[in-house]
């Protein structure tokens, strides 16, 4: 999605900065042009030259240099960017950006920039945690900077501790959610549930399902992509959240309810990805069960039905999307499902087909409303998360 984008990668004096090089790498094969200016301490640790091999362009680091291929140099790259990303962010570029100081070739392309910025921070804990520092990245953010978190981890200067430069894929898919997409869900606030619920028998045992929430994700990172507000309520899951996304973890289909009530009036979109547990055992021990000669039997209780909730009482602005995974009669069931649960569209299923289902990157689904149907070849659970989108905006009409 990034075929063709102009990122200008500023590049400033942290060890990181080694990073940088796999970060232009990346872009480079996802087909975007690069062009990066460093400080000068950063052309100290790194060479210059790494990165014009890298990314096929002059690197710039100071002010009054006159490439042939730029006319005024920072107004022109400033002009030419589609984003401008900032990796790593030593706390020296953060403190000049956020202060309008403008004395080298980074921070003056900077302020001539209009275009969306991305900031990777990198340096040492105690420089990060400094309150200067995160003023300073308060105030960019206020600002529409984008800023990217630190990791926790083991830092060059032999500290542990936050300040670690988010990892080159991270930055790269951050860009590409930036950038990549049409923003046709600007405006919209989508909630997505996703992964399995856990309910609990005693504190070390709990009933769940092989959910491992790829599909549920697949659909916030597409929706964030395509700038809806997007929240995503989820059990205990393999897949990571987004980035872009505001996550809700949760446990069991009780928490899951209450977290899905609590966002729902200020929701337009609700796509229900979750594998929700239908029942949880009806009493849960304080202390650790302890197993007795002969049988168990575990009495069960049903679980709320969030999407039967919502639709039961469904407000105008709501469009309601369940997902419905069968084993045997997959279309008639989940039409039923539409009906019962008074939902806009079902997204159905068959965990038996190889290529769908649980844990898999492709699914096999069709959509099926009230008056259409429309089965899907096998994809990857990514363009089916951009299909059930697209449905959702051509079914919801123009906004
Ligand atoms: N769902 C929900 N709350 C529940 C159970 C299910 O919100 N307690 C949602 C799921 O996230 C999914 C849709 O309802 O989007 C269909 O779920 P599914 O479990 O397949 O259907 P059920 O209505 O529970 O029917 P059955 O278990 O008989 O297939």
């Amino acid at each position: 999605m990034l075929n063709g984008k102009h990122i200008l990668l500023g590049v400033s004096s942290s060890i990181a900065c080694y990073k940088s090089a796999e970060l232009v790498r990346q872009y480079v094969k996802a087909g975007a042009e690069v062009q990066v200016v460093m400080t000068e301490n950063a052309a100290r640790l790194i060479s210059p030259l790494l990165f014009e091999q890298l990314s096929k362009h002059h690197c710039i680091t100071d002010t009054f240099e006159r490439p042939a291929e730029v006319k005024v140099a920072h107004i022109s790259l400033a002009d030419w960017a589609d984003v401008f990303v900032i990796a790593p962010a030593d706390a020296n570029v953060i403190a000049k950006f956020a202060h309008g100081i403008a004395d080298d070739m980074l921070s003056t392309t900077m302020l001539a920039c209009d275009c969306e910025k991305i900031i990777a921070p990198a340096m040492n804990t105690k420089m990060y945690d400094n309150p200067a520092t995160q003023d300073n990245l308060a105030l960019l953010a206020r600002r529409g900077f984008h800023i990217m978190d630190t990791a926790y981890g083991e830092l060059a200067c032999g500290v542990t501790g936050a300040g670690r430069m988010a990892e080159p894929a991270q930055i790269a898919e951050y860009t590409e959610l930036l950038i990549g997409y049409e923003k046709d869900l600007a405006g919209k606030k989508i909630l997505i549930t996703s992964g399995p619920t856990r309910e609990a028998m005693d504190p070390v045992r709990f009933i769940t399902n092989h959910s491992t929430g790829k599909m549920g994700t697949a659909i916030a990172r597409a929706a964030a992509a395509r700038g809806a507000e997007t929240v995503i309520v989820h059990g205990v899951m393999e897949a990571k959240v987004p980035a872009g996304v505001k996550a809700v973890p949760v446990t069991s289909a009780q928490d899951m309810y209450d977290a899905v009530m609590a966002e729902a009036d200020s929701t337009d979109i609700f796509i229900m990805a979750a594998a929700v547990a239908d029942y949880r055992p009806k009493t849960t021990a304080d202390q650790k069960m302890k197993k007795k000669d002969g049988e168990l039997t575990l009495e069960l209780a049903r679980t709320k039905d969030i999407l039967g909730t919502l639709g039961a009482d469904k407000k105008e602005k709501w469009f309601l999307c369940g997902f419905s995974m069968e084993t045997e009669h997959v279309l008639e069931n989940s039409r039923k499902k539409l009906e019962k649960k008074n939902l806009d569209l079902i997204v159905a299923n068959s965990i038996k087909q190889a290529g769908a289902g649980f844990g898999t990157d492709t699914n096999i689904v069709t959509m099926i409303s009230k008056d259409a149907e429309d089965e899907l070849p096998i994809m990857s659970k990514d363009d089916v998360a951009h299909k059930i989108l697209d449905r959702i905006l051509e079914m919801s009409g123009p906004h």
